[in-house]
């Protein structure tokens, strides 16, 4: 595990962004596996600057995001195809048949999940995943429990996570109780890994899930156990590591 500091959001963007953008320039042709929440927002701001600036060039990536709530169409503002068009796919060069994530809308949820399974190994898996981080350590939408060898799955989302969500939603109740995401055993399959943490509110579970015990109750936790993990955080999300 390598941890990178930076002293504030954007420089933990920077940072991040720029790891993604080696990954770029060095297999053009790569697949990027890519993340929702807060988090990752201020990276992908800089990886559309750069591209911009022509410093990176989208054209040949293939992505697939880890997840997506079961049951909302892709219109739907809130859906994660939604947040990724807004966030970086509509402001870069990537093609748009080369965008993947799992369909909310096909509620055969064991049919949607073995196909999203199916298209990662047709792509030969992800080289690089970015990850953010619950509260709760979950990542992806695995949440405490079940255990670290699954692949797509349908999730129930815990209460936590429905409250931590509900700032993208009108009210709470908008907010889907499903979601599909992609397994930790995945996630853990992905040739390198880079997970962004920044904020005061993440400083416990940062250190719970990297300098604790790997547990599936914290299931960032088994990231420790990558070969190539990065966390890059600001001061305040690593203020007690
Ligand atoms: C959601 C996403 C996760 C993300 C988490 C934290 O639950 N499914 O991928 O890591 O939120 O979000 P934030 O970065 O806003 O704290």
């Amino acid at each position: 595990m390598k941890i990178i500091r930076a002293k504030d959001y954007d420089a933990m963007s920077r940072k991040a962004a720029n790891i993604i953008s080696a990954q770029v320039i060095l297999k053009p042709d790569c697949v990027l596996g890519l993340a929702t929440g807060g988090t990752p927002v201020g990276t992908y701001k800089q990886l559309i600057e750069w591209y911009n600036k022509g410093d990176v060039d989208f054209s040949e990536v293939t992505t697939v995001n880890l997840d997506e709530y079961r049951g909302l169409p892709r219109e739907n503002e809130q859906s994660y195809w939604s947040f990724m068009h807004h966030n970086l796919f509509d402001h870069v060069n990537i093609d748009p048949n080369r965008v993947h994530l799992p369909d909310g809308t096909n509620l055969d949820a064991e049919a949607e999940c073995r196909h999203y399974d199916e298209v990662i190994r047709q792509l030969g898996g992800v080289d690089l995943q970015l990850l953010g981080i619950g509260g709760d350590g979950h990542i992806g939408f695995n949440e405490p429990g079940p255990a670290f060898d699954l692949g797509t799955h349908c999730v129930d989302l815990t209460e936590s996570t429905i409250e931590a969500n509900k700032r993208f939603f009108e009210k709470k109740e908008d907010v889907p109780r499903q979601a599909y995401t992609m397994g930790i055993k995945t996630i853990m399959q992905a040739r390198k890994v880079l997970l962004v943490a920044n904020g005061a509110g993440k400083a416990e579970i940062v250190k719970k899930a990297f300098f604790g015990p790997v547990t599936p109750e914290v299931p960032a936790s088994i990231l420790q156990m990558h070969p190539d993990f990065v966390l890059v955080g600001d001061e305040d999300a690593l203020a007690l590591i």
